[in-house]
């Protein structure tokens, strides 16, 4: 299988760089080898490649710059994948593709399904729904894949936020009124890798079958509060920490550009049962992540 990867620098994309190793050719690129916001380039890269299936794990990821960023993060968040699925389709490629929990407003009170209509509340939520709505809309070979609350050890993440401020501080106060399921980036890769493995000799002919949008996030769901305390309390280097107390705080308390939904964490039994796979507990994968 020859496999195309974008993003190949990112939390995700250099977990799947690693984890589809393996499963045959993988070329892998990033900004400023490839640019999500020079669509010609784009083409003739893919066209040059003629990958059995691309894996785009590249985004515009700052969901607060993004508010004053608007044609950046579309150009990158919605055109370029709409793009690359068109590519694919007339190549007779797959694309994998991932979008975001943030589609969601956070009203429906209980995770998310597939069949829930998204509502955003920020410009990064609108450019990824308007993404995966134009890779969709291409009626090629596409698994759309939303995820949520994305970590990973490598880069500065909220797991690593954390872990930082409970060695320099005495009290730490965390968002309650924010709920989502944690997701390491490597468990995320490696699924998507077990995912092409089971596809088999005819990944095209198994992939066309199952194509469609799928939530895939870590299992279960916390506010960023939990997460922190799990965090804080399961640091295998908790000696070096000098935090006393985690309070709970409000949304209000910190004022950022972008609104964020309440409780946006995804059902993912679709995808559990259609692919006989599920991410690991967010809580063990946090230990995990953590002993890496
Ligand atoms: N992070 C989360 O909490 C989260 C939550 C839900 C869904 N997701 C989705 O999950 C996927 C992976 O996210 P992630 O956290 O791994 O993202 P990430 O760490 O921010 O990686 C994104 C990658 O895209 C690259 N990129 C940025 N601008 C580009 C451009 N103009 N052309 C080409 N590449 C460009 C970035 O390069 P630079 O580093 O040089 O900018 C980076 O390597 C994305 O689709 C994201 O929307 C993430």
């Amino acid at each position: 299988m020859k496999i195309l990867l974008f993003g190949k620098h990112g939390q995700l994309g250099w977990e799947l760089h690693r984890s589809l190793q393996g499963l045959g050719q993988v070329l892998a690129f990033d900004y400023p080898e490839v640019d999500f916001r020079t669509p010609s380039s784009l083409k003739r890269l893919v066209e040059g490649v003629a990958p059995h299936v691309v894996i785009n794990a590249a985004a515009y990821t700052d969901v607060d710059k993004a508010e004053s960023e608007p044609e950046q993060a579309r150009l990158i968040n919605s055109d370029a994948p709409g793009l690359l699925a068109e590519i694919c389709h007339a190549l007779g490629a797959a694309l994998i593709h991932y979008s975001t929990d943030y589609v969601f407003d956070g009203q429906k009170g209980t995770p998310y399904t597939e069949d829930d209509i998204p509502r955003t509340l920020n410009v990064y939520g609108q450019t990824k729904l308007d993404g995966e709505r134009a890779v969709l809309g291409t009626g090629g070979i596409n698994l759309v894949f939303r995820t949520a609350w994305v970590y990973s050890m490598r880069r500065d993440s909220f797991v690593t936020k954390v872990l930082r401020w409970a060695r320099s501080q005495s009290e730490i106060r965390i968002v309650e009124d924010q709920v989502s399921n944690p997701t390491w980036a490597r468990a995320l890769a490696e699924i998507t890798a077990q995912l092409l493995a089971k596809a088999g000799p005819e990944p095209l002919l198994w992939l066309v079958e199952r194509a469609g949008l799928y939530h895939l996030a870590g299992r279960g769901f916390t506010s960023r509060f939990g997460w922190a305390k799990a965090i804080v309390e399961k640091d295998p280097n908790v000696a070096q920490q000098f935090v006393r107390v985690i309070l709970p705080a409000r949304s209000v308390d910190f004022p950022a550009p972008a609104t964020r939904p309440h409780l946006s964490a995804l059902d993912c039994s679709k995808f559990e049962q259609t692919f006989a796979l599920c991410l690991p507990d967010w809580e063990l994968a946090v230990c995990l992540a953590m002993e890496t």
